[in-house]
């Protein structure tokens, strides 16, 4: 949390009263209004960004599909969503935009994702990488989620490798230690709380 633009601010106590605290990060539920620039970051960071109506269809007819922005300072820095399927959450996508990217967005958005797979009481994560997409492959290792597969030729636009990586069940304790520990990391309003110590049936 900071201080937001409090320009012209006195030391005074009324002052300090209308102080208005602006957390710097958030994450919040994606909204119609934020897809315009949520395409412009998917066209800067993907090869292949979805066609133009995709985030209209998913956030206004897809019940399985949860999408979520997260800001700075208001701003849109980056995006991540799944799909909520049985007992899967499927990651469908994240990206943060090029010049914020390496600063722990990623993880963030990721963290973020899987509270939503806790909440919607999914078992176990997945996803698929580009094989050459050694930056989010590190990302998703970080949460404990390994290679299983592979889609030869998956991707379209230049035939590469799709790599197929799952989470180990996000309520087994070891995942969730380490989880926890990712989690603890950050204080970012919209991330969540903990997920308690449950093991669904
Ligand atoms: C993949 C992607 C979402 C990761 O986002 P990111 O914000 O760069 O990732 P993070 O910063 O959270 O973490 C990843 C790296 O930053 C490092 N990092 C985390 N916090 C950091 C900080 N405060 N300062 C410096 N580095 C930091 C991590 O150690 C990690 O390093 P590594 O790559 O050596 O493992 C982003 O690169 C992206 O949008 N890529 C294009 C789209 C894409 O490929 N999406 C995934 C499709 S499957």
């Amino acid at each position: 949390m900071t201080v937001g633009d409090h320009s012209g601010t006195s030391s005074s106590p009324s002052a300090a009263k209308t102080l208005q605290v602006v957390p710097r990060l958030t994450i919040e539920p994606m909204r119609e209004d934020d897809i315009p620039l949520v395409q412009a970051i998917e066209r800067e960071v993907f090869l292949t960004p979805w066609p133009k109506n995709a985030y209209h269809r998913e956030l206004a007819q897809n019940r399985q599909a949860s999408y979520i922005v997260l800001r700075h300072d208001g701003q849109i820095v980056g995006y991540g969503g799944l799909w909520k399927v049985l007992d899967e959450a499927h990651v469908t996508t994240i990206g943060v935009r090029a010049s914020d990217q390496h600063k722990g967005h990623g993880r963030a958005l990721l963290t973020a994702l899987i509270q939503r797979a806790y909440t919607l009481g999914a078992r176990w994560v997945t996803l698929e990488v580009r094989n050459s997409n050694d930056h989010a492959i590190r990302l998703y290792e970080a949460f404990g989620f390994k290679c299983i597969g592979r889609r030869r030729g998956y991707y379209t636009d230049n035939g590469e490798d799709a790599i197929i990586m799952w989470s180990d069940s996000i309520h087994a304790p070891a995942f969730k230690r380490n989880f926890r520990r990712l989690l603890s990391g950050f204080d970012i309003p919209g991330l969540g709380a903990e997920p308690n110590d449950e093991y669904p049936r």
